[in-house]
């Protein structure tokens, strides 16, 4: 795939904009000093071309700010609870949902339910937030993923897929007693934003169900994976989105839910189950720590626009637009010899920042120093999903034990930014290459132990 894909206008007019700016250079170097050479301490409006998530960052459509605005609201029982209700049994069909003010929240509602000390929870990958709410309860994270996922050259179809050999084995080693649920996230956020195949859902809930473990899924991206499975998988090309969403849940017991992502909205999410055992637990923490099971810590307009979101993401045309969208971003840095994980994800353009700066060891965050330099560059702001995300520091000898891979992600707002602001991106990429000789690792000055990237300070290596 090159630069030159057909033509595919977004199904889509732009009815309102937002004003970007791009600080001089030195202005730049200045404010990433004063962040601590961390970029989630920058502010947004000092950021020219803001990559750094697609969560909470999508345009919402005329539809969805109608929807919000006609909508009641009400501490119980408002219309936007029931048509969002109408929403997830269409498309998940799921028999019980809370909604909840994000995915994490339905992580903490779901772990704080299910997971005890010293318990076990495989998943294909954990996001960062998952795996700490899987610690913050004393559970043990683990990641399955097929192999393949760690080789960022490999092209393969569903490099999100979980290794079946491998869970099973696992579920033998540490006895099912021991694992209170199976997670699958889909697509894979922490590894390239791969999907993952119906065959290997379908495998993975025959192997729950085998074992008696619930088995629930983290469906932030669902839609573009069912995009995917229908563009890659066998006898799927002729089904629609929502029935390959339908087939998906029906294999799951449950799912968490980010609304922020694919219900193009920004804020929201669910939890939700079919077992009516564990609903009635949910419930009961979800009023306590989120708000009544109407309004799930949200405002009701922000139900409606989930519920009309939730449409707009399933929508053919939108996945179609999408999908290509982020084909041809990878195209661009494809052609200009950047390092980039292949085949691209849904959601985001990934940069193999092993390759890119082989110099820099791993213990000096090339990952970090290239989202810096890229700021400093270009004000575009992206985010290091490597060590200094998913590194750890060994609790025993105090040594660092780094990320299996250092990626560099370059995440897309959905409906946002249009291909020339892409090219912008691989443009000042590819400037950023050809002196990638220069660029120097970050020595890092401080960090929290649990989620500690979000406010770790760094300062350069000379
Ligand atoms: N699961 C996955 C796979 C995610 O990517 C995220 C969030 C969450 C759960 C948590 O959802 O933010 O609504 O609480 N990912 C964002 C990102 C933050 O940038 O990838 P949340």
């Amino acid at each position: 795939m090159n630069s030159k894909l057909p033509v595919l206008p977004e199904p889509f007019r732009i009815k309102m904009v937002e004003r970007i700016r791009l600080h001089p250079r030195e202005v730049r170097e200045r404010l990433i000093k004063e962040a601590g050479y961390n970029v989630f301490m920058l502010k947004a409006e000092d950021v020219f071309i803001d990559l750094l998530t697609d969560s909470g960052t999508s345009a919402m459509s005329d539809e969805q700010w109608a929807g919000m605005i006609k909508t009641m609201q009400a501490y119980a029982g408002s219309g936007s609870y029931y048509s969002l209700e109408k929403a997830v049994k269409d498309i998940f069909g799921f028999k019980y949902f809370i909604p909840v003010h994000q995915g994490r929240a339905a992580e903490n509602i779901l772990f704080s339910t299910m997971v005890s000390p010293g318990c076990y929870v495989p998943n294909n990958m954990h996001f960062d937030t998952t795996e700490a709410n899987v610690r913050l309860r004393g559970g043990i994270p683990v990641n399955l993923v097929v192999d393949d996922a760690y080789d960022t050259q490999k092209i393969l179809p569903f490099k999100g897929n979980m290794d079946v050999e491998k869970l099973e084995n696992f579920i033998r080693e540490k006895t099912p007693a021991k694992i209170p649920l199976i997670m699958l996230t889909i697509t894979n956020n922490s590894a390239g934003g791969q999907p993952v195949s119906m065959e290997n859902i379908k495998q993975i809930s025959a192997i729950a169900k085998k074992y008696g473990i619930p088995f629930f899924i983290d469906a932030c991206r669902f839609a573009e994976n069912c995009y995917f499975i229908k563009m890659r998988e066998k006898g799927y090309e002729d089904k629609s989105v929502k029935e390959i969403a339908r087939e998906i849940f029906s294999y799951a017991d449950g799912c968490t839910f980010s609304a922020k992502k694919e219900a193009l909205t920004n804020i929201g999410g669910m939890l939700c189950t079919n077992i009516e055992e564990l609903y009635e637990k949910f419930k009961t923490l979800a009023i306590t720590i989120e708000g009544f099971i109407t309004y799930g810590g949200l405002a009701c307009r922000e139900l409606e626009a989930m519920a009309i979101g939730l449409y707009e993401a399933i929508d053919e045309e939108y996945q179609a637009y999408r999908h290509r969208q982020i084909e041809y971003f990878a195209s661009l840095l494809r052609e200009r010899g950047i390092p980039i994980v292949e085949p691209p994800g849904g959601h985001a353009v990934y940069v193999d920042a092993k390759r890119f700066l082989p110099h820099i060891p791993p213990e000096e965050f090339p990952g970090q120093a290239l989202v810096v330099q890229l700021y400093i560059e270009a004000g575009i702001r992206a985010v290091d999903l490597g060590s200094s995300c998913f590194g750890k520091i060994d609790e025993k000898t105090g040594k660092f034990i780094p990320a299996p891979m250092e990626l560099v992600r370059l995440a897309v707002p959905r409906r946002v930014y249009t291909d020339n602001h892409l090219k912008y991106v691989a443009e000042s990429l590819a400037r950023l290459y050809e002196k990638r000789d220069q660029i120097k690792g970050l020595r890092r000055v401080s960090a929290p132990k649990i989620l500690g990237h979000f406010t770790a300070k760094f300062e350069p290596i000379n």
